[in-house]
């Protein structure tokens, strides 16, 4: 398997060293005349205009991406979207009808709560949209819709690049709805488009960061607990930092929205606990700046990540590290680079196997 692995160490590093090709792959083809196009894909536009809500129904790192996508589309096409654990879903009276897309987002297409999920959905009346790696997988076959990505075959049991392809399929499809529905005007939908495929060089110039992610690991390796911290669509990001730390790490992590930490847990931090901040979002920029500074009063060791080129000031972050500068809307994709690098460097200088963390499967197909 070392020639698999293609000269990395690992599955997870190579994976997550191919994710500017997994998205390029599965944006492109869906561009056409600088839109957003399922054509080739077969989705139905009435189904996307007649829509009035949506709901997102994955498990795991999945449902993470669906979270992403919420803040997303809510943000911009004011249209309500619910993220169902499948697991849950499955076992209520769900609150959807064919007023409602259902969008059913699986790297495996084999997960069997997602499975029934999506059994109980069409069974309700909704038209199911699936976001699906593996082809011809049985959520795919099932589906009404597929919308395919092309990350490629993923080997590390934590999910890297098929969460960034998931990630980017919201996005796509996010802005067709508001294209067919006449949310996004045309030009709008294009410069959405224009700055989706920016991510891919983006991603590519925060990879370069590794090294300074490294030193960070190497801190957060002797610690017991580590909090990731966010507002808005950063938030959102920091609970698929959180697991994936967890996961490969073991080390217990917590994702808090920042403003609400004072509400629950901050007396957990103490004396040189991490503190991963997210701070891309700016019109909460000043808001999360002073979460950060709640923390750092309280001793936490802030590993800040941000767009601002340095952040030199010793009484908000320990360490920062700093990604592109982008549209808030997109930094969701080299903001998730970090964290995975944080959690993969992590298990890595604890001596652990990263691609195969105990207890966990790639694909859970029983109940
Ligand atoms: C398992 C994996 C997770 C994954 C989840 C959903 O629990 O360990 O990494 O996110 O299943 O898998 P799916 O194939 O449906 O995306």
């Amino acid at each position: 398997t070392a020639a698999q692995k293609g000269g990395y160490p690992h599955f997870m590093l190579k994976e997550i060293y191919e994710q500017p090709d997994a998205l390029r792959n599965t944006i492109t083809p869906r561009i056409v005349n600088s839109l957003p196009d399922f054509t080739e894909d077969g989705i139905d536009d009435d189904v996307l205009r007649n829509l009035e809500n949506i709901t997102v129904v994955a498990c795991g790192t999945a449902m993470h991406a669906g979270i992403v996508g919420k803040a997303m589309i809510e943000k911009e096409l004011r249209i309500p979207v619910n993220v169902e654990i499948a697991s849950e879903f499955r076992y209520k009276e769900p609150l959807i009808n064919e007023k409602t897309l259902v969008i059913v987002t699986s790297q495996s297409g084999e997960t069997i709560d997602t499975l029934e999920a999506l059994r109980l959905a069409k069974r309700c009346g909704s038209k199911v949209l699936s976001i699906v790696n593996v082809k011809g997988s049985t959520i795919a076959r099932e589906s009404d819709y597929v919308l395919y990505t092309h990350a490629g075959p993923e080997i590390a049991v934590a999910s890297t690049k098929a969460y960034s392809v998931q990630m980017a399929a919201m996005y796509l499809i996010g802005c067709r709805i508001g294209y067919v529905k006449g949310i996004y005007s045309e030009d709008r939908a294009r410069e959405f488009i224009r700055q989706l495929l920016d991510v891919i060089p983006v991603i590519e110039e925060t990879l370069k960061q590794a090294d300074e992610v490294k030193t960070v690991a190497n801190y957060i390796k002797m610690a017991p607990d580590a909090f990731f911290i966010g507002r808005g669509l950063d938030y959102t990001l920091s609970l698929e930092g959180a697991l994936k730390l967890k996961e490969i790490s073991y080390v217990h992590a917590e994702a808090y929205a920042a403003g609400e930490l004072k509400h629950g847990t901050i007396a957990l931090i103490t004396d040189n606990v991490p503190v991963i901040a997210l701070a891309t979002q700016e019109s909460v920029y000043g808001k999360m700046i002073s979460n950060i500074r709640e923390v750092k009063a309280r001793g936490a060791y802030v590993i800040l990540v941000s767009m601002d080129e340095e952040y030199n000031d010793g009484d908000v972050c320990d360490k920062h590290i700093s990604i592109p500068k982008q549209d808030g809307l997109f930094t969701v994709f080299s903001a998730a680079v970090i964290l995975q690098l944080i959690a993969y460097y992590t298990s890595d200088a604890k001596g652990l196997d990263v691609d195969k963390p105990r207890n966990l499967a790639k694909s859970v197909t029983v109940e």
